[in-house]
């Protein structure tokens, strides 16, 4: 008997990345194939509604797949995540060949559902409920080999939603309520994951920061969830994602000076360098707590390596506005940023907010903004030149050489990209820690030499 065949497609952050990991690895333990997009019986795509651009691609997405679906009727297409929350049963309407929608509490139940489906050739289901408290979804763990698409590293959600509702954002719309998971729970599957040989962990959370603190939370707080986790014997590295200003406890601020495991990293999203906008965002903070943070995080770690989300063009920022941020940005150094022009989403304070700003603005700002933070990344890159790190090994690197070495690229632990050479018949490195003495810097990433052996 032919087994049934998926191809799963993700747009969007982290949190879909994983679920997405989750549903083929849940779908294979059900007797699934993985297959490409021209073959397989059934597509899922995982959606990400957090600016116009990437709501955008799944309806050309979806129209590209109409002639395969057309072609080939007993084949459909499940559509998950942020966009099927916000847009639901409509997407049924609009495309006959879309037999599920499910939201983003719901993915816990997709592979029974797409085993129903694909039994029944008719049938088309919506699941786009929110749960009152954490999900359940059955730990599916391989017996070996990587449970990550990055070998030795693995993401575990310790909550979802978020209760934030900053003026621009449509994820405590399309995410629900923050929602806090056992923290007995997170250390169970983490030490699971270490005895598979997994030696890095990002903890991963809307607002990793408010952990514990909504009713559905045990009474442990994110500072004390990061002692435990550290704490786990062979876990050599431990990261987060994403930090709140406006809640990051003291508690973990100086967590980075004492925890061994956790990486002397930090993503922390400042948005805006202006109080004003920062006001009109609703973020609960203001450039001095912020500006406190960053010097609280530097006398914990010295060395720690910041980065942070912007977002140029709010409704109503002034030229003046956006210079603070500019001038907030290289105050703070970061070592990298991501930046995004505002986008209009539905249903947000945002949206109905008067003074928009003018596309061609937005895009003059952004790339002003970028030019700076190029400059920022050189000059930290700069400074590894020389040094050595711990470099968790991902892959071979893109670009290959002429000589018989490979090239393989990692991370170390401030998160910089890490190039270096090995011997091709040493074998495959990905998921090794190598330590690599630094000799170049390049535009966003380091090149070295290894030293010693990889482990
Ligand atoms: N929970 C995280 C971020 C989630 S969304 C946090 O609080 O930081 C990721 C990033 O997308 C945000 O940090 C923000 O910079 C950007 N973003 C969110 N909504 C946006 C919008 N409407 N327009 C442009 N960028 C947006
Ligand atoms: Fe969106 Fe703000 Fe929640 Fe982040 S904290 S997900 S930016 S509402
Ligand atoms: Fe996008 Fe949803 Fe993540 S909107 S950024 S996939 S939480």
């Amino acid at each position: 008997m032919s087994s049934k065949t998926f191809h799963v497609m993700t747009f969007g952050c982290q949190m879909n990345v994983h679920d997405s990991e989750w549903l083929s690895r849940a779908l294979t333990a059900r007797g699934w194939t993985e297959a490409p997009e021209g073959e397989a019986q059934v597509i899922v795509v995982n959606t990400c509604s957090v600016r116009e651009k990437p709501e955008q691609k799944v309806y050309s997405l979806l129209g590209r797949l109409k002639a395969i679906m057309e072609a080939h009727p007993d084949r459909f297409v499940a559509v998950g995540g942020c966009v099927a929350q916000q847009i639901g049963r409509n997407f049924l309407a609009r495309y006959p060949y879309v037999r599920l929608v499910f939201g983003t509490d719901q993915t816990g139940r997709v592979p029974e559902e797409l085993d129903r489906l694909a039994e029944h050739g008719e049938g088309r289901t919506a699941l786009l409920d929110f749960e009152d408290g954490y999900p359940a979804q059955d730990a599916v763990l391989p017996e070996d080999g990587p449970v990550s698409h990055l070998p030795g590293q693995a993401f575990v959600n310790i909550m979802k939603g978020c209760d934030n509702f900053c003026a621009y954002c449509i994820v405590p719309y399309v995410r629900g309520r923050q929602k806090s998971r056992q923290a007995a729970d997170v250390v169970a599957e983490c030490r699971a994951l270490v005895q598979r040989g997994v030696r890095e962990i990002t903890l991963l959370g809307q607002n990793v920061n408010s952990f514990g603190l909504d009713k559905h939370g045990d009474g442990t707080s994110f500072a004390q969830l990061l002692e435990q986790v550290a704490g786990i014997e062979g876990l050599t590295r431990l990261r987060f994602t994403t930090s709140h200003p406006k809640d990051i406890a003291p508690e973990v601020i100086e967590a980075f000076g004492r925890l061994d495991a956790l990486c002397p990293s930090l993503h922390l999203p400042m948005q805006a360098g202006s109080d004003t906008v920062l006001k009109a965002m609703g973020r609960g903070y203001d450039m001095q707590r912020y500006m406190g943070l960053v010097e609280g995080l530097r006398a914990a770690c010295p060395d720690i390596a910041l980065t942070t989300d912007l977002i140029v063009g709010f409704p109503g920022e002034t030229d003046e506005d956006f210079r603070q941020t500019l001038d907030a940005v290289e105050r703070v150094g970061f070592e990298s940023s991501f930046s995004f022009m505002y986008s209009d989403r539905p249903g947000t304070r945002a949206e109905k907010m008067p003074f928009k700003i003018d596309r061609a603005v937005k895009g003059e700002r952004l790339i002003q903004l970028q030019s700076l933070q190029e400059e920022l990344t050189a000059k930290a890159l700069a400074a590894s030149v020389g040094r050595e790190a711990e470099v968790l090994v991902e892959s071979r690197s893109k670009v290959q050489g002429a000589g018989e070495d490979i090239s393989w690229r990692g991370r170390d632990r401030h998160g910089r990209v890490v190039n270096f050479l090995w011997p091709e018949e040493a074998g495959d490195l990905a998921g090794k820690l190598v330590r690599v003495r630094i000799e170049t810097a390049k535009k966003h990433s380091l090149w070295g030499k290894a030293v010693g052996e990889p482990w």
